[in-house]
């Protein structure tokens, strides 16, 4: 896909993955609508995107997690059209779901990882549909694979963005508009700060860099599904066929107790 003059829209831009692919888009020609509730971190990359590559940037500092996040995105756009949208932002709650310390945390990560990044897709795909030109990548996990005792709600939300891009992917076929879901797997970010060190403990990390050389596989991939490394795809491929009660076995015994136990 050509970049070039395009306005990508980015959320969870102000750091990890999502900054890494506004970067990336900027240096090949996008304009960028960063997106995220750091103000300050957002002003920092929206600075260095400037200097670095002269292009537009438009900083929207909001928390995606409450109601009328969609509304207030696109408020704040005016009129710009978003060519491409990246569904990036979220975030990860372990332990036992029945441990749960604090239900608001939980049903404003449900809120991010699932409600408004449908809200954003429904919301920018017909401008694209109607131009005959556009993407959506939504960032979903390895863990929307199967389900993950320990990491319950969080991987039901990564299905369900698998799960929603599969079928927009086949709704928008035939329209040049590619939808997609990206899979990470475990990266160097920020996110285990939030989710828990413990859910990532003891697995190699996937660098940002790499998680962005997929990105833009995924959107030259008439896929509508991409995880990030080769083997990590061969392991989604199998949690898939393979058994749930063998599945939650495995899971369980590698992951539930270490994260339940923090
Ligand atoms: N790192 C991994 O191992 C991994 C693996 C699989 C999937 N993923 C997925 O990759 C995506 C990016 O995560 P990351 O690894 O880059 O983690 P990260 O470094 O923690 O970045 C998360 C981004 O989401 C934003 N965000 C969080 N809550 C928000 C809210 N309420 N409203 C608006 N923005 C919010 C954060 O910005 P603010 O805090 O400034 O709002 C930040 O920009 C997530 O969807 C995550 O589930 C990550």
């Amino acid at each position: 896909m050509d970049f070039t003059d395009t306005t990508a829209l980015i959320t969870g831009a102000s750091g990890g993955i999502g900054a890494g692919i506004a970067r990336a888009l900027a240096a090949r020609g996008a304009d960028v609508v960063l997106v995220a509730r750091s103000a300050d971190r957002l002003d920092a990359l929206a600075a260095e995107i400037r200097r670095a590559h002269g292009r537009d940037v438009l900083v929207v500092a909001t928390d995606l997690s409450t109601p009328g996040a969609g509304e207030r995105v696109q408020a704040a756009l005016g009129d710009r059209r978003v060519d491409v949208l990246v569904n990036n932002a979220g975030f990860g709650l372990s332990g036992r779901l029945a441990d749960t310390p604090d239900l608001t945390r939980l049903t404003a990560m449900v809120t991010l990882n699932c409600t408004t990044l449908a809200d954003l897709t429904a919301r920018f795909l017909p401008g694209m549909i109607e131009r005959r030109r556009g993407a959506v990548v939504n960032v979903a996990s390895m863990a929307g694979y199967f389900p993950a005792p320990g990491l319950a709600a969080y991987a039901a939300t990564k299905a369900f963005v698998v799960s929603l891009s599969q079928a927009v992917w086949a709704e928008t076929r035939g329209t040049g508009v590619r939808v997609a879901a990206l899979s990470p797997t475990v990266t160097d970010t920020g996110f285990f700060d939030v989710a828990g060190e413990a859910s990532g403990a003891g697995m190699r990390r996937r660098s940002v860099e790499q998680v962005v050389a997929t990105f833009f596989t995924t959107l030259d991939a008439d896929r509508p599904v991409v995880v990030d490394g080769r083997l990590n795809e061969v392991g989604a491929r199998l949690a898939r066929l393979a058994p749930r009660g063998a599945v939650l076995r495995a899971v369980g015994s590698r992951f539930a107790d270490r994260v339940s136990a923090r």
